[in-house]
């Protein structure tokens, strides 16, 4: 026999084991950003995979629409390109920053030094990118994909060594059962299994209220949009030919949106909609008055190392950061490219190896803060001073926009769009923000004022710190 026919034979007792005997090599539960692209990953090195997914339908969500140059990227290294073909996608070659009206543009760096082309970002409709998505997990030959809900981890007795995943499937009155010594839970923000297995619980402070504009006049084509006022930020982007998504910052106890004063839909009218550009005003008042209003909190969740063998916690489960930058999808994918090198077959040839698997994630813990902790400490800093809701904040704020209109701007992009990752980058700018906050406080005290100046800076100092050591301490933690 040829070694080819021998293959496809290994290969079809394999597929046969998984749909009938529900045995893989792996399990990996949720079939959305990470689970997918994890799922095609490992079956292109031959693993055998059973992706769970709790529902195939195409998902209607006001999430994960912006994807970084940092992810398109990442994307292209997982050979899943294609994925973002064919779903009326948007390029995005940038922001566009408002403050108070005044604008700033920040075009995207360019990919690999100066005469290479700038890099481009993708915007598009959630549901449709992840039916590419699983399409190319059921057309890999390695993967089957099977809608059930998963329902609980499976344990050894005594090892206390995942072992398997118990399931509920529509239409079925008895749980069906998954098996695999390698279990990938990448079931998203509200992970069921994460309380048992992750030190940490999601942190939210706000949510984001999202609208769907039709047809909309943004200020620059191609861009993502931020607004800042007196207000939380607001952002809008084109996710398809005719749609525009609109996404409010509203946090918790925020007086204008309380019931007493109308609630969210009153603060969107009276709040919201006069601190647009104009030219979006007229899209924004029909989306508001057409109701369907949606929304999602904003979780913050460091990073853990998992202690549990068997088992690996990804995406979401595993780690949040505020979606104002729109990096959720750019980690999910660069931890799926680091993950496919960290658990090759050359490096682990067999996943019930459980323990070279948990040295190779505490490898993965500490590896991914490359990209991950950059993306996770901008996100927050950034929400922090573009939320301002108190004096010192409002000064670095200015502050960080003055900075983007002195020409600062190809590192801050870089970062956000997971192209530098260097956290000692994000550390550099965010401090240049602070002292340059301060210089304007001075700039524009006249002289016999400079005593409360300088009070007044070392309470901003003290804020910029404030902001973001706590943030970068959480990263520190294993
Ligand atoms: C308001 C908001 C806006 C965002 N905008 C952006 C953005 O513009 N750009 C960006 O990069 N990121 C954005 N994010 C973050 C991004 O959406 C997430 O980081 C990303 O979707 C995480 O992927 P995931 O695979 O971990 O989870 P998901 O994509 O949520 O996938 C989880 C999957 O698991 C399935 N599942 C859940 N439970 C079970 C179960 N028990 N059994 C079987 N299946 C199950 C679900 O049905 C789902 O398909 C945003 C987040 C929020 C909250
Ligand atoms: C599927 O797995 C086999 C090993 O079982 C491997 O030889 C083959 O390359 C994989 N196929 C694809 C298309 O990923």
């Amino acid at each position: 026999m040829s070694s080819t026919t021998t293959a496809t034979i290994a290969s079809e007792a394999a597929e046969e084991r998984r749909r009938v005997h529900h045995q893989a090599d792996v399990l990996i539960v949720g079939a959305g950003i990470a689970g997918c692209a994890l799922a095609v990953a490992l079956g292109r090195q031959g693993r055998s995979v059973l992706l769970l997914e709790k529902s195939l339908k195409e998902p209607d969500r006001i999430i994960g629409e912006f994807l970084q140059p940092g992810g398109v990227q990442a994307l292209e290294q997982l050979g899943l390109s294609d994925c973002l073909e064919g779903i009326d996608a948007i390029p995005a070659k940038g922001y566009d920053v408002i403050y108070h009206g005044e604008h700033v543009q920040i075009p995207y760096p360019k990919e690999d030094g100066p005469s290479s082309p700038a890099a481009e970002g993708r915007s598009f409709h959630h549901g449709r990118f992840v039916m590419k998505l699983r399409e190319a997990a059921m057309a890999s030959p390695n993967v089957t994909v099977v809608e059930t809900t998963a329902t609980s981890l499976i344990t050894a007795p005594r090892t206390k060594e995942v072992i398997g995943v118990e399931c509920t499937s529509k239409g079925a009155d008895t749980p069906d059962c998954y098996f695999a010594p390698l279990t990938v839970v990448a079931d998203g923000y509200a992970s069921k299994f994460r309380k048992d297995h992750h030190p940490h619980t999601p942190k939210v402070k706000s949510r984001f209220w999202g609208l769907e504009l039709i047809d909309a006049e943004l200020p620059m084509k191609y861009h993502g949009h931020v607004v800042l006022s007196d207000n939380p930020p607001v952002l809008l982007y084109q996710i398809g030919t005719h749609e525009t998504r609109a996404l409010v910052d509203i946090p918790e106890n925020l007086p204008s949106a309380s019931v007493k004063n109308g609630g969210v839909k009153a603060h969107l009218r009276n709040v919201v909609l006069p601190s647009l550009p104009e030219c979006v005003q007229p899209s924004f008042l029909a989306a508001i008055e057409k109701g369907n209003l949606r929304s999602m909190p904003n979780s913050f969740l460091p990073p853990a190392t998992n202690k549990t063998p068997g088992l690996i916690i990804l995406g979401d489960a595993l780690n949040m950061r505020h979606p104002l930058t729109g990096g959720g999808m750019t980690v999910a994918f660069n931890d799926v490219v680091m993950l496919r090198d960290l658990l090759s077959p050359e490096k682990i040839p067999t996943f019930a190896d459980t323990d070279r698997v948990m040295k190779q994630m505490s490898t993965f813990h500490w590896r991914r803060k490359s990209f991950a902790s950059v993306i996770n400490i901008l996100a927050q800093a950034l929400y922090s001073l573009f939320a301002a809701d108190d004096d010192n904040l409002r000064i670095l704020q200015r502050g960080c926009f003055r900075y983007f209109q002195l020409g600062m701007i190809d590192g801050p992009i870089g970062l956000l769009a997971g192209l530098i990752k260097q956290p000692s980058v994000l550390f550099w700018h965010f401090f240049s923000v602070a002292f340059l906050s301060i210089w304007l406080l001075f700039a524009e005290t006249p002289f016999y004022r400079w005593p409360l100046a300088i009070f007044r800076s070392f309470a901003v100092f003290w804020t910029a710190c404030v902001v973001i050591f706590p943030y970068i301490f959480a990263e520190m933690r294993r």
